[in-house]
Formats: structure tokens, sequence, C-alpha cells
């Protein structure tokens, strides 16, 4: 009977060993906490869809902004559910439009917390599609120039980063163009240059009412099915000046995730999505799942992945539980 030289568990008698061989962490420091801002005064109001996240009217997001940065969170991501919709977007890019002011004052409120602004049309437009429709279609161009006047709104609002979600071609070179040429060459972009048509945005789409009317996102997001068509779409953003780029959804996407860190080697973010929060929350409530343990395992198979930061929903919460943790 021969015995085996090599034993991995050697290095995981105790807990000591384990922590001191570990290859991978979660820090407060990798996490972003996306906010909805609505209008009003004094609304904080629980979403139906994403129970344990708000509905916030401005004071209430500048106040739980100031709380998420005094827990240590380096950033929040806003998404605004605008007073009324039309067909071009046009509270996207009102000067005084639901972001415009929430960023204004969370910048007061937490002057150290980096405000993003997620950077697309959805929200704002009364068929529901993330950029102009002409005969039914989304029409790329003419997008682009609304998005670049929505990214230079956050700008001179005082965003810190924004961030294109639409999946128009060429979004990111034109933001660029529009920041530079109006002296926010500063301002860094993070692309969501991998962004799938996922049925796990389902619960987002309740919450921010940004549901198509007609039709699906599959002419503009990618297909569930590709993968090299993720390196060329990074690669695209890249090029076009992309500072940062994202994958999105999370957790059945880890592979992407992977394949794009280690190609790229750039600052590489990853969106755990409305749907991943609602099925473990779902999971949780019904006593089937270690709510705690199933959290922590995720995120960090994220930045196993490759993930240089997570944008959650349980962004505050985990902030939470590592301050506690020894
Ligand atoms: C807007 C946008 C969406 C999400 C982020 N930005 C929805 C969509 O593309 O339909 C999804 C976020 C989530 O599900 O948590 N384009
Ligand atoms: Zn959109």
């Amino acid at each position: 009977m021969s015995f085996p030289i090599n034993r991995p568990r050697r290095l995981r008698q105790n807990r000591t060993i384990r922590r001191l061989i570990r290859e991978n962490s979660v820090s407060v420091d990798d996490l972003v906490q996306p906010l909805f801002v609505v209008p009003g005064n004094n609304v904080k109001a629980e979403i139906g869809s994403m129970p344990g996240q708000y509905h916030l009217s401005v004071d209430q997001a500048a106040k739980e902004a100031s709380r998420i940065s005094s827990l240590g969170i380096p950033a929040v991501i806003l998404f605004g559910i605008p007073e009324k919709k039309d067909n071009v977007g046009s509270e996207a890019y009102a000067e005084n439009g639901i972001i415009q002011k929430a960023v204004k004052e969370i910048k007061k409120s937490a002057p150290d917390l980096l405000v993003i602004t997620d950077v697309c049309l959805c929200e704002y437009t009364d068929h529901g599609h993330c950029g102009v429709v002409k005969d039914k279609q989304v029409a790329n161009d003419p997008t682009l120039e609304l998005l670049a006047k929505t990214a230079l709104s956050h700008a001179r609002a005082g965003a810190d980063i924004v961030a294109p979600s639409d999946m128009m071609d060429g979004r990111v070179g034109a933001i660029r163009n529009a920041l530079d040429d109006n002296g926010f060459n500063n301002i860094p972009i993070l692309s969501y240059a991998v962004k799938y048509a996922s049925a796990y945005y389902g619960p987002f789409r309740n919450a921010a009412g940004s549901a198509p009317r007609f039709g699906d996102r599959k002419g503009y997001q990618m297909d569930p099915a590709n993968a090299f068509e993720a390196i060329r779409e990074a690669e695209l953003d890249i090029d076009e000046g992309a500072d940062m780029i994202m994958v999105k959804p999370g957790i059945a996407y880890l592979d992407i995730l992977n394949k794009i860190k280690q190609k790229f080697g750039r600052v590489t973010a990853v969106y755990q999505v409305s749907g991943e929060y609602a099925m473990i929350e779902a999971a949780g409530k019904m006593n089937l799942i270690d709510r705690k343990a199933i959290i922590m395992e995720t995120l960090l198979s994220f930045k196993r992945a490759g993930a240089d930061f997570i944008l959650t929903y349980y962004a505050s919460e985990v902030a939470g539980w590592l301050s506690k943790i020894s």
C-alpha cells in the first residue's frame, strides 16, 4: 500500500493556514452600490420586484449615499426614473433631469463618494428602448448624439464616471468626443462593453419601468450564445477610449468575464444584476439556502474570475458584514 506524497490537505488544516494561502478575497473596495432615484420628496418606497431595494427621491438618495460612503464603499451607480417619458428620452439629458439633480445633491452630501451614472435612454423613452426608434427599429447613429448629450449633462452636473449601457455601436467614441470637446477629458468612461440580451434584467425593468413596449433588445444587446463576439465588443470599446469595461450579467457569464480579463488585462467590472439578486432573495426567504454564504461565495467567484470590482445590490449589506469580520 503506497501513500500520497502530495497532500493538498496540508494547506487546509486550519483557518489560519487557509487564510495565509488564500488567492482571492472580497473587500469593501470592490463594491459599487446601484441606487434608483425617483421624483418627489421624502420618498423611500420598497421596489416590489426587488425586495430590500428602494425607490429614493433625491433627498433620500443623498442621505443613503452618505451612509454608503461612511461604510467605506467607493462608488454608487445611479438609475433615474423621470417625471415624464417621451419618444426621444428628453429627460435623460435635461439640465434639471432627475439624475442631474441627484448627482448634485449626492456630491454635496458625500463629496468623496464616486458617482457613476448609467447612460441610457430606456428609462426615459415612452417605448422603453435604449435608443431612438425609426420604423420599429432602434436607429444607431441618431442615438449616439443623444447618448453623448446625456453623458455630457451628467458630467456637467458633477458625475465622476459615466457608464453607457445602451449597446449602440460607436457610443464610447461619441461620448469621449463630447466630453473632451467640453473640457471633461478627465472623466473616465466605464463601458458596459459586453452586455447580453438577458432575462436576468427582468426585475430591474420592472423597477425602472423600462421594459420595451414592443419587441425586445436582441437587435442591440448580445446573443447569450456568443463568446468570441464578446472579445470583439470589448476590443472596439477599448479602441474607442473606454477606461474600464464591464461584463453583464455576472453569474451566468463567468467564462466571459474571465476571458475578457485574461485577454485585455484592462480594468474589468462585473454587474450582478437584478435577476441574480431576486433569485438569491427568493431562495433565502424560503430558507432553501444559506443566504449570506451564497452571497459571499458568489461575489468571490466574480473576483476569482477576474473582476476588479462588482456592481451589486448587496454592496451596502456586504460592507456591513465585512466591517464586522475579524
Ligand atoms: C439600461 C440598464 C439595464 C440594466 C442596467 N442598465 C436594463 C436593460 O438593459 O434592460 C440592468 C440592471 C439589472 O438588471 O440589475 N439599459
Ligand atoms: Zn437601456
